[in-house]
């Protein structure tokens, strides 16, 4: 019948071809899903024929296609719009004729009123995507979707899409993967998908590794949204994928992209998968590789985003892992590092206070002046954010010159960390404005001026605590560690000058008789500071407490530091 059929198509005669064609419909119609997987194959291969008229003839007929019963149309036609199209660009006339016309009837098919009413501006883009991709996708995402998508309406889609993905604009992509996150959750049967998946997941991977930032973030957003909408055994292969990818070798911008389309996985894959898989994530924090260091840790700066409180629920587990790679000896793995601490402190720095403070202090007294900056940066955002959120309510209906609004975001960090851990903290800032490092000193500095209003002051509320750290820090037993709180023993001395020597001189004598020689040895380093600091006629007032705690100092072998500073 269907040889038939295909002759009477062309024939010469106007009402045999109208009669072949409503014998065609009512065939089509009446087809059962094993009749479509009998008649397809011939009618594709008439598409190849060399014969205008058999091609012409095959397309009408796949254009009745488009009658088929739901069922059967949602299997057909992934197969039959690709072809069409490709119809489109026949050399013949008359063949690219009755490509439009059977794709106007899977148009006219169509339930769906919003896709229905752009059937003209999808077959356009269809016809000539070089022109129309671009818009027939704007006017997609401006359209509200009140209904869902059928199958019909997938089919003249897809091409679309998939064209979209694959234009160089920057726009276009980024349209194109947002379409493809949206149709998911819009498909009326999300099994109507599956036939497309093999043409636009790669396409969406590749959008994924673009080298512009947010681009890959749609892509990675679609990625999830897709899961979400038809559920990972769809995508056996995603993962196993994306971590391979994580780990490139390649670029910065491959393993960015996989950071960033896992973390959104990891989100639609939902908390008990994610808690399985984070130990193997943060282990790869220290693999040998560098460049499996930095995927990984890329990967933290995205998480908090993607997954919320389930990943705070991880951060003590997490914290370790982001402090070793601020002191790695690899740049970019430092700074993927340190991008995650940022985000870690912007999303969770009032939910998760006790947690991120007590670690980025810890690094403020690291051995190694990389992690003492990245630390001191932290804090500063820290402090900021502390200070930015809850100083606005302080300032409400006050002024709004710069000095009192520092007074009350100072107001306002005291208010969220305490007293005691406030002056813990300036404590430390303080103590590191005088770092070896020249960039620590920077850093210091710059957060000790952003959040402190007034210097004099200030030290004086926290004296007892600066002085306890100073101390403790003269006694470590990491030489850097001593050197800076000595400078900074020093620094406080010519600013402070008599004002604090009371106060120090005997807390120092007292420590020159401290058991521990590491602590001795730290109270000589700093007594040395303050005696070169101290002008001369500071130090005559305490020359009476001075002079038996240095003879004390002179009986012990550490005693050159003071030597030295005698002799000066
Ligand atoms: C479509 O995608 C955008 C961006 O990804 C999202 O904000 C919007 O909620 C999605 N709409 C639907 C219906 O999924
Ligand atoms: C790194 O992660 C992979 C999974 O991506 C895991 O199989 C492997 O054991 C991890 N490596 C380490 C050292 O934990
Ligand atoms: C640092 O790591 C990156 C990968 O993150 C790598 O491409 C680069 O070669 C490494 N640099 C050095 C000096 O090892
Ligand atoms: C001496 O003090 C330092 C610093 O407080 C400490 O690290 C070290 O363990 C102490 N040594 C002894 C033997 O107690």
């Amino acid at each position: 019948m269907l040889p038939l059929l295909l002759v009477s198509f062309s024939d010469q005669v106007l009402a045999v071809r109208e009669a072949a064609e409503c014998a065609a419909r009512a065939m089509m119609s009446q087809l059962t899903g094993h009749g479509v997987k009998l008649v397809l194959p011939s009618l594709l291969k008439g598409l190849e024929d060399k014969a205008w008229r058999t091609k012409q003839s095959s397309v009408q007929l796949l254009g009745a296609m488009a009658y088929c019963a739901p069922q059967q149309l949602s299997q057909c036609l992934p197969k039959i719009v690709p072809k069409l199209t490709e119809v489109l660009t026949d050399t013949h006339p008359k063949v690219q004729a009755a490509g439009q016309t059977a794709l106007q009837q899977v148009g006219s098919v169509i339930k769906n009123p919003e896709i229905n009413a752009l059937v003209p501006i999808l077959l356009s883009a269809l016809t000539d995507p070089n022109d129309h991709t671009k818009h027939s996708l704007d006017i997609l995402l401006q359209t509200t979707f009140i209904n869902s998508i059928d199958a019909p309406s997938l089919a003249l889609l897809v091409p679309i899409v998939h064209r979209g993905l694959r234009e160089r604009g920057v726009d276009t992509k980024k349209k194109a993967a947002q379409i493809v996150g949206n149709m998911s959750s819009l498909v009326t049967e999300p099994m109507d998908m599956i036939p497309y998946i093999g043409l636009l997941l790669p396409e969406v991977k590749k959008v994924l590794v673009d080298p512009i930032p947010e681009v890959r973030g749609v892509a990675a957003r679609a990625l999830g949204s897709l899961i979400v909408g038809m559920g990972e055994q769809i995508f056996p292969d995603l993962v196993p994928w994306l971590l391979e990818t994580l780990k490139s070798d390649n670029s910065n911008v491959e393993r960015s992209g996989a950071a960033q389309g896992l973390s959104e996985v990891l989100a639609a894959l939902g908390k008990d998968y994610f808690d399985q898989i984070l130990p193997d994530i943060i282990r790869n924090c220290s693999h040998q590789k560098a460049s499996v260091r930095d995927g990984h840790l890329t990967l933290f700066r995205y998480l908090p985003r993607s997954m919320g409180a389930i990943f705070q629920n991880h951060l003590q587990a997490v914290l370790p892992a982001i402090l070793d790679g601020l002191a790695d000896e690899n740049e970019s793995v430092r700074d993927a590092a340190l991008s995650a601490g940022h985000i870690f402190v912007e999303y969770y720095a009032t939910t998760s206070l006790p947690l991120l403070l007590p670690a980025i202090e810890d690094g403020i007294f690291s051995d190694n002046w990389r992690i003492r900056q990245s630390s001191v940066e932290l804090l500063g955002d820290l402090l900021f954010k502390v200070a930015g959120t809850s100083g606005k309510a302080i300032l409400e209906g006050g002024s709004d010159d710069e000095g009192a609004s520092t007074e009350a975001q100072g107001r306002a960090i005291v208010e969220v960390l305490g007293r005691v851990k406030r002056n813990e903290v300036l404590a430390a800032v303080y103590m590191v404005r005088s770092d070896v490092s020249l960039t620590v000193r920077q850093a210091a500095v710059h957060v000790w001026k952003t959040i402190v209003a007034n210097t004099p002051r200030t030290l004086k509320e926290i004296m007892p605590v600066l002085m306890d750290t100073l101390i403790s820090s003269l006694a470590s037993s990491s030489s850097e560690r001593r050197q800076v709180a000595g400078r900074a023993l020093g620094e406080l001395v010519r600013k402070l000058g008599e004002r604090v020597l009371p106060s120090i001189i005997p807390i120092l004598s007292q420590g020159l008789k401290d058991p521990n020689a590491s602590r001795r040895q730290g109270v000589c380093i700093g007594l040395s500071e303050v005696m070169g600091s101290a002008g001369k006629h500071q130090l005559l007032s305490f020359m009476g407490e001075l002079i038996p705690t240095i003879r004390t100092a002179l009986c012990d072998r550490f005693a050159f530091w003071l030597y030295n500073c005698v002799i000066l």
